[in-house]
């Protein structure tokens, strides 16, 4: 299982991004808020930009915004692998999905709990990864919501069955037992569970 950190609830971002390159972890996980996709708001780019100055892992990028046509180009200026945004956006998707794409990222889109996964089909074979919210997007440290198995399952089989090779990744409340609940998925992203530790490696090692 890969493992992708999130620093949403770090108290000291800098500290924990270098504490971090110590560890096998394979991403950072870049969270992404407008305050208005999602009520709360993270920092300008003008700041996250400065990321890249703590960390040489790659960036698995969540944008939890109303208008992810503005943020890609940003974000894609970064180390970026994965450049991720929601399935509920009102934007032409497939047309964001293609500018991430140019870049020669990778693009993912997000659902939320309540979306149904056949909200999904009409991009799946443009996507090179589906990030499952175990939480509703908007704050780190809330409980994982146990429904997300049977939806990791469902997602699971509908890309066997068209032979895809996208990878599933699980976000929100992942711990070492929630983990448990997601051995159909490829990628997990965790953040307080990982952070609220000292030793971050060990954390990241349950997760495996
Ligand atoms: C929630 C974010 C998650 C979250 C993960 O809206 O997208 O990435 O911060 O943090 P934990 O592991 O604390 O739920
Ligand atoms: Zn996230």
């Amino acid at each position: 299982m890969k493992v992708s950190v999130s620093f949403l609830n770090s108290k000291n971002i800098p500290k924990d991004l270098e504490l971090l390159n110590q560890t096998d972890a394979d991403y950072i996980h870049v969270d992404i808020m407008d305050g208005k996709f999602v009520k709360n708001k993270t920092m300008p780019f003008r700041e996250m930009r400065h990321i890249g100055d703590f960390t040489s892992k790659r960036l698995d990028v969540h944008l939890m915004v109303e208008n992810p046509s503005k943020y890609i180009p940003l974000y894609a200026e970064l180390n970026t692998e994965y450049l991720t945004f929601h399935v509920e956006v009102e934007e032409d998707i497939l047309k964001d999905l293609q500018m991430i794409k140019d870049y020669s990222i990778r693009c993912g889109l997000s659902i939320k709990p309540d979306t149904k996964v056949s909200t999904l089909l009409p991009y799946l074979p443009y996507l090179d990864m589906i990030l499952v919210m175990s939480v509703e997007p908007g704050e780190g440290g809330q409980e994982f919501l146990v429904e997300t198995e049977e939806k990791i399952q469902e997602i699971r089989a509908l890309l066997d069955s068209y032979h895809l090779d996208t990878i599933i990744s699980v976000d929100g409340g992942i711990t070492e037992e929630t983990a448990k609940m997601c051995q159909d998925a490829d990628l997990l992203v965790s953040g307080s569970y990982i952070l609220k530790d000292s030793n971050f490696q060990e954390k990241i090692s349950s997760l495996r």
